[in-house]
């Protein structure tokens, strides 16, 4: 039905798409399987006509789409889920499905098309009430409407980007058993993942995308879990490089989670029973696949979410309902995933935001040292080799990576002696990433204790004195240095143990 044919897109100096091939079939689940940044999505809006490739075309039965936007995607049946619904809360489940029909009349025939929604809904799997409004909706439903609004646009080949992020592990079950009821029916499914376990499930073919490229395909049965794990993460597997002597000395404990619990609600990940602990000298590495319960666990360490079972120590004193002033008194550093939301106030400048969470230290009375304050920020971005940016300028007009760069350089400014940093390098460019890595080896060597989170394998072998793998909530392995290849930590990340053997 569908064609990629040498599909290339680069976005500056990232070259997303690298001249990808790729067919989808008539009655098949393709799965499209890729780490983060591996290039699914992007090539998900090129075939939907949202973004253009610089090179390479789609095909459609054989010849050449003209995909200049979604809607001449649409108008060739080709319907997309995305990873963010697009549907109107305010409304019931028949007027978003009515907007998006193909002529949609002026007078809306409102039993009749929620005949068709209870007709299709029937024969997929998919029944939600026409009536409902969308807003009352749970997650699942609101992603049945999503198809049941394609089917009845007549779409025929139908792109799923990471549709079961959002689910519970029952609604996975669920939106597979629709896939089987739309591929009996000839509909043609491009499933994105990057769950190994849910490609092993539904899959009639796999396409392994790796930094831009197919790194492999199979065919129904061909494919071994661990070619799979390897293809996803690169050969490079083996022994972790020995980039660094570990410090070893440090066996103090900073911060220890004793059987932590925290539920998450909607969309989040609930913690269950960890058992982690981060000594002195040492930088903890935490592998995981995104949304595998990274950010809650970031907020559970520093008493941005309560525990709901277990406690949390601080240097041997049950710190398990201090606050986050609390633990930040006592030097513990925070680099969050989303700078802007969480770490900056958006309406404040550069100077302000840097003066955040240690304004104790600069305080005179009522005022602030704002010179003081000035000479350790410069020094903690000279420390850093960044680049100061203009104290005065807003921080919301920050790009990404300056922003990221102002938190690293206020949360370092103080030697803490707990920094719990999630992707801190994500965003930045390679010279910053290398001197942010470097800086947090220097504290470690200061004794300091680092909660590294990341999603990239090589950059945690490069880091980690000791290496712990969080999947869907929990501690599922932990790896002295050395001791680990980057293969086994993949499998785990994926959650593929359980599978080993398919
Ligand atoms: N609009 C964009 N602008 C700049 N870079 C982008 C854009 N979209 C994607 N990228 C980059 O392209 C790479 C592939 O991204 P993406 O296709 O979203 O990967 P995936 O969906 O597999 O996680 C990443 O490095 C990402 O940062
Ligand atoms: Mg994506």
């Amino acid at each position: 039905m569908l064609t990629v044919r040498g599909v290339s897109k680069r976005y500056g100096s990232v070259l997303a798409n690298d001249g990808i091939d790729l067919t989808l079939n008539a009655g098949e689940v393709h799965a499209l399987l890729g780490e983060n940044g591996a290039g699914k999505s992007t090539l998900s809006k090129i075939i939907y006509g949202y973004t253009r490739p610089d090179a390479g075309e789609i095909l459609l039965g054989g010849e050449p789409a003209r995909l200049r936007s979604p809607r001449d995607a649409r108008a060739l049946g080709i319907g997309m889920v995305f990873q963010n619904f697009m549907l109107i809360p305010a409304l019931s489940v028949l007027e978003n499905v009515a907007l998006f029909l193909k002529d949609l009349p002026l007078v809306l025939d409102q039993e009749g098309i929620a005949g068709r929604i209870r007709a299709i809904g029937g024969r997929f799997g998919l029944q939600v009430d026409p009536h409902a409004l969308v807003r009352q909706l749970s997650v699942g439903d609101r992603q049945k409407v999503e198809i049941l609004k394609l089917l009845l646009a007549e779409a025929r080949i139908l792109i799923f980007d990471e549709p079961t992020k959002v689910l519970a592990p029952h609604e996975v079950e669920g939106l597979f058993q629709v896939f089987a009821a739309l591929k009996a029916e000839g509909y043609a499914i491009l499933f994105i993942t990057h769950k190994l376990r849910e490609v092993v499930a539904c899959a009639d073919r796999i396409t392994v995308l790796r930094q831009g490229r197919v790194a492999g395909g199979f065919g129904p049965g061909e494919a071994q879990v661990g070619t799979l794990v390897k293809m996803m993460f690169g050969e490079s597997g083996g022994e972790a490089p020995a980039a660094m002597a570990p410090v070893g000395g440090g066996t103090q404990p900073i911060l220890e989670l004793r059987g932590a619990s925290a539920r998450g609600a909607g969309s989040e990940t609930t913690l269950q029973g960890l058992n982690l602990t981060i000594h002195e000298g040492e930088v903890l590495g935490l592998a995981g696949v995104s949304g595998s319960g990274q950010k809650e666990l970031g907020d559970l360490i520093l008493g941005l979410r309560p525990l709901t079972g277990g406690n949390r120590w601080f240097r041997g004193e049950d710190a398990s309902s201090w606050s986050i002033a609390r633990l930040r008194e006592r030097g513990v550093a925070f680099v969050p995933e989303d700078a802007l939301a969480m770490a900056a106030v958006p309406g404040m400048s550069v100077r302000e935001n840097l003066s955040l969470g240690t304004g104790a230290v600069y305080r005179r009375g009522l005022a602030v040292d704002w010179r003081a304050l000035e000479a350790a920020m410069g020094a903690s971005f000279e420390a850093l080799a960044f680049p100061m940016p203009p104290l005065d300028s807003p921080i919301a007009a920050l790009s990404g990576g300056n922003l990221q760069r102002v938190v690293i350089a206020r949360e370092m400014a103080h030697g803490p002696s707990l920094i719990i940093a999630l992707y801190p390098t994500r965003g930045l460019d390679a010279r910053s990433a290398a001197s942010v890595r470097d800086l947090l080896r220097r504290a470690r060597d200061g004794g300091a204790g680092v909660l590294f989170i990341s999603e990239d394998l090589e950059e945690l072998a490069e880091m980690s004195d000791r290496l712990l793998v969080l999947f869907q909530g929990a501690l599922v392995g932990e790896f002295p240095r050395g001791s680990w290849r980057l293969e086994d930590v993949g499998r785990l990340m994926t959650g593929s143990e359980e599978v080993a053997g398919v």
